[in-house]
């Protein structure tokens, strides 16, 4: 399937058909996905939470506009933004480049300098936000990688991003809960699948 003919077979999936599961071969090739989007510096200043626990699921599902849309999901992933986009975080960076590409720490000194002078001209709040662009970048490459693989999504920005901080967190490990994307496949009575009313394609 090209992309572009998965990108019109996609759809925000509303209901998802609870029997059927993500192999996970599947999701492991969604998150190299995501490890293979671009970001700002190379600096990923993100994570992403495969939450497989029940219970955590289930406390998550709570916490948003839709818990059935969430319960019928096979995989949630919560994205989280770092509140720590500093020069902390940049060192390292710095210091993993350098073990991964084996070159001498010191040649990264300058770029690292580099980073911290742009990243230093944004606020608490600039600094947040831009650390978000890079996360939706990302979840929108993951968002088409699944539709290539042919596995349903849902971005999902409808939840109480304090309680799910709370729930999973967060706070302590210096991230921001900013969007979910559910994972399945879709149900055959979705009203928003390709038969409803969210139809793209008639039939
Ligand atoms: C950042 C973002 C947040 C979204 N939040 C929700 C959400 O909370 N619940 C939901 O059902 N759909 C959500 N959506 C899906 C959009 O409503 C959907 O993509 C849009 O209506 C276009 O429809 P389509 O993706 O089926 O073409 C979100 C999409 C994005 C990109």
């Amino acid at each position: 399937m090209s992309l572009l003919s998965a990108l019109q077979w996609r759809y925000a999936t509303k209901k998802f058909d609870s029997t059927k599961r993500l192999s996970p071969h599947s999701v492991d090739e969604l998150m190299q996905a995501v490890n293979l989007a671009p970001s700002s510096f190379g600096l990923q200043p993100f994570h992403v939470f495969n939450v497989t626990d029940a219970g955590l699921r289930e406390q998550i599902g709570g916490a948003t506009m839709n818990p059935g849309q969430v319960n019928s999901a096979s995989h949630l992933l919560v994205w989280a933004a770092s509140t720590r986009v500093g020069p902390e975080m940049v060192s390292e960076f710095a210091d993993r480049a350098a073990a991964i590409r084996r070159v001498p720490r010191e040649s990264l000194a300058g770029r690292e300098t580099l980073i911290n002078s742009q990243l230093g001209k944004l606020d608490e709040i600039g600094r947040l936000a831009w650390a978000q662009r890079q996360l939706y970048l990302a979840m929108g490459v993951l968002v088409a990688a699944a539709a290539e693989a042919g596995i349903d999504a849902c971005p999902m920005e409808g939840f109480d991003s304090a309680s799910v901080d709370r729930i999973l967190g967060l706070e302590a490990k210096g991230l921001r809960a900013t969007t979910f994307t559910l994972l399945g496949h879709r149900a055959s009575d979705d009203p928003f699948g390709p038969r409803g009313q969210g139809a793209q394609v008639p039939g």
